[in-house]
Parts: structure tokens; C-alpha cells; sequence
């Protein structure tokens, strides 16, 4: 494993590989140290292709081990073309990368898989969070394949649905009369009363480098090649960055040439904290949360302002895209691709259409759209799509409904 250390992002000063989430010096993000001469030495093209079918393909590129034995491995996920969609937009080459099809149905598995790996080796029996939904999900099943205990904290106004795919796993919820910042907040406060091991607390510097596996597997699913821009939700904002980061490198290494693609963000606009400091050029300052797109309602992003500095490093943008939108393009994109998308994914797909109609994208670009998370989590939003042709069991009459002369 060529990850050596700890170290913060702000004063730089490193730590070892422990689950310790930000710098006793300045509280600043921590990120790992890689041997970058000894991962130059033993990975190649050759070498991740013929690993497992998974993220673990990666795993001289993350900061733990891949674990002995591989259980309900995410990732590798399907890369597939989206013509009718692209047309629609005004693309010339449109890509989906699915992340519905990970084991609960969002990217959410990934940092979950890397968390967890850390968390078993330092013996842990519990594994926690503090979700918007999808990492409640992950980590429910994550334990429950592991055989460990999961505890997570939610806002008790989430999709009932996302809920009960957690419970089912037999997770216990503690679901909270608040919002998904208060859960954030009562989660760094319960991490130094009790020993669970939080994802995306202590264990966060490990949790947050699963993400770059999405950027690893679009370069070796586009043929060892980077798309021009890549479009993707912000919540956190932990994603956005490390996708950027895990492009960087794929070049470093050697492993793709040229430019590293753009990134593009979407938020929506009824909590759109890290869109408002990329349009102003200012810090992002925290907002309430109030979008439908509830699954990245963070009103306080841990890496908003991270989130801004890669936008405009790559020459991308991120958008606030309308909340009168986010259904019309659930719809747009499960009508155009058969893709039944949650709202994060809509607000990527508003985000998208923004960057097309100011001209930031066109007929020349590649375009890589991440679909973070499945829309049969969420059905309620779209509930009145239903709308059935009522009949009785008899097909004359179907028939007649449908106007055909017999
Ligand atoms: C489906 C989906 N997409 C995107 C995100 C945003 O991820 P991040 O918090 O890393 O920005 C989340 C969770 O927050 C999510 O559930
Ligand atoms: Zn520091």
C-alpha cells in the first residue's frame, strides 16, 4: 500500500495512518501521502486491468489495503454512450457513468467500501454516519456484508423511502428532528463520546479518496483517455474535488495524456452554498437548506470552498440549477436514456443544460454526466408522472381508449 502518511491541507503538517479526521494544529482537512516513485514503479495499464472487476482494481491508488476477502465489492460501474440525450442537449458525445447500478444504488459505496476497509483494520465494531440518505444506505449494507454494527444519524424529513432501504439492512437510525448540517454537527460531537467508527468523521480522509475511483474507472472505460468536462452533483463538495484530484493522478503517473477534463457542478438552487462563492468569487458561507434535491442539501459544505478552487482550476463552473427544473429533468433524463435518476442526478443533468446554453460545452466536447444515485429511491417526487389508462380486462375497449378502428 504506497499511502504513507497524513497531511493537512492547510499548515501541512503530517500525521500517521490513524482515524483521525482533521489537524490538532489548525482543524484543517487531512489528506493522504502517496509514494508517488513506488506507485510509478508498480502500477500500470496492465497492471489495474487485470485486477477485479471493482474498485479494488485500484488499490495501489487509495489509502488502504484491498481487503482479503472482497464482499459486495462496488464500482466498475457502466460507462454507456447517451445519444438521444445528447441530441437534445445540443452534444456531440454524451457518456452516462451509472452509479445506480452499485450495491445501494449510489456512488455512496465507494467512499463506503474505503472507510470500512480502515475501520476493519483498526478492529472496529461499529460503523456510523451522518447522511443525507445514500450513506445511510451504504454504510446499513456495508456492515451488514462486513458483520459489524451500523448507526446512523439522518434528518427525519428524508424520503421515506431511502429510510426503509436503510432499516432493512438492520442498521439502527437515529433519525433527527433537524437538518442534514445538525446531524453533521451531532456527529463530530457523539465521535469523541463513543468508539464508532464515522465515515465521514474520522475517517473521513480515507472515506473521501473512494470518490477518485469514479474518475480512475471513466479514463480506463474511455480506452486510457479523459473526457473534456465531467458534470457532477456537489453536496459536500467531497466528490467534485476528488474526482478532479483522481484525474490529476491518472496524468501524473502516466497513465492518460492530456489536458485533465473540466468540472462542472450542480446544485440546487434552494441550497446552493458552493454555486453563490463560485459565482461571487467570495468564500462559501453557510445557508439553510430548502431543495428538493435533498440528497445534497448541505447547507455548511466541508469542501465548498475545495469545491470552487477545482471548478475554476479546470476551467469548469458550477451552477444553481432552478428547483422548478429538477423534476422535468428526472423525467428529460429517464425519457431520453431509459435512466431512472434520484434528484441529484436531475440537478447534474440542470447543470449540464446550463453549461450548454451559455456556451461552455458543445457538438466538439466530450462530456462525462455522473449519475450518483437511482431514482426508485426517491419515486414520490415523481409520483403524479403516473397516470394510467384505467380499463376492464376486455381488449375491445383498450382498443377503443387507444382510438384504433377494428
Ligand atoms: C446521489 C448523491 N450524489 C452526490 C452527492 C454529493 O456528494 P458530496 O457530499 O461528496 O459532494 C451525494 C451525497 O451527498 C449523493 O447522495
Ligand atoms: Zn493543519
Amino acid at each position: 500500500m504506497p499511502a504513507t502518511a497524513l497531511r493537512c491541507r492547510v499548515c501541512e503538517t503530517q500525521y500517521p495512518l490513524d482515524p483521525i479526521g482533521v489537524c490538532a494544529r489548525c482543524f484543517g482537512p487531512l489528506d493522504p501521502v502517496y509514494d508517488r516513485d513506488e506507485q510509478r514503479r508498480t502500477v500500470s495499464r496492465e497492471s489495474i486491468e487485470a485486477g477485479p472487476l471493482s474498485i479494488w482494481r485500484y488499490a495501489d491508488l487509495l489509502p488502504v489495503a484491498a481487503p482479503v476477502e472482497q464482499r459486495l465489492a462496488p464500482g466498475f460501474t457502466p460507462l454507456v454512450q447517451a445519444p438521444r440525450l445528447a441530441e437534445a442537449l445540443g452534444l456531440g458525445e454524451l457518456w452516462l457513468k451509472l452509479d445506480t447500478a452499485n450495491p445501494t444504488h449510489s456512488f455512496k459505496d465507494r467512499v463506503v467500501a474505503v472507510a470500512a476497509a480502515k475501520a476493519v483494520e483498526l478492529g472496529r465494531t461499529t460503523l456510523s454516519c451522518s447522511s443525507t440518505g445514500n450513506l445511510a444506505n451504504a454504510v446499513a449494507a456495508r456492515a451488514a456484508a462486513e458483520g459489524l454494527e451500523a448507526a446512523v444519524l439522518v434528518p427525519s424529513s428524508l424520503e421515506p423511502e431511502k429510510l426503509i432501504a436503510t432499516s432493512i439492512y438492520g442498521a439502527r437510525i437515529i433519525a433527527v428532528e433537524g437538518s442534514y448540517d445538525d446531524c453533521s454537527r451531532l456527529s463530530v460531537e457523539l465521535s469523541f463520546e463513543l468508539d464508532w467508527a464515522f465515515v465521514n468523521v474520522g475517517l473521513r480522509s480515507y472515506y473521501a479518496e473512494g470518490s477518485k475511483t469514479l474518475a480512475f474507472e471513466i479514463a480506463e472505460q474511455l480506452g486510457w483517455s479523459l473526457p473534456d468536462a465531467v458534470i457532477a452533483p456537489i453536496g459536500s463538495g467531497s466528490m467534485f474535488t476528488k474526482v478532479h484530484q483522481g484525474f490529476g493522478e491518472l496524468l501524473t503517473l502516466g497513465l492518460v495524456d492530456g489536458p485533465s477534463p473540466r468540472l462542472i457542478g450542480g446544485q440546487g438552487e434552494g441550497c446552493s452554498p458552493v454555486a453563490l462563492g463560485f459565482a461571487n468569487d467570495a468564500k462559501v458561507k453557510p445557508v439553510r437548506a430548502n431543495t428538493l434535491a435533498k440528497s445534497i442539501a448541505i447547507g455548511s459544505p466541508a469542501d465548498g470552498d475545495l469545491a470552487v478552487a477545482t471548478a475554476r482550476e479546470s476551467g469548469g463552473s458550477i451552477y444553481a440549477v432552478p428547483e422548478d427544473q429538477i423534476v422535468d429533468n428526472i423525467a428529460l433524463l429517464a425519457e431520453t436514456t431509459g435512466v431512472f435518476g434520484e434528484t441529484a442526478p436531475a440537478v447534474t443533468v440542470g447543470a449540464l443544460r446550463a453549461a450548454v446554453e451559455r456556451g461552455e460545452l458543445g457538438e466538439s466536447d466530450r462530456v462525462v454526466l455522473l449519475v450518483t444515485g437511482d431514482g426508485l429511491k426517491t419515486p414520490g417526487l415523481v409520483a403524479d408522472r403516473y397516470d394510467p389508462i384505467r380499463v376492464q380486462p376486455d381488449v375491445d375497449q383498450i382498443l377503443e381508449t387507444l382510438g384504433v378502428q377494428v
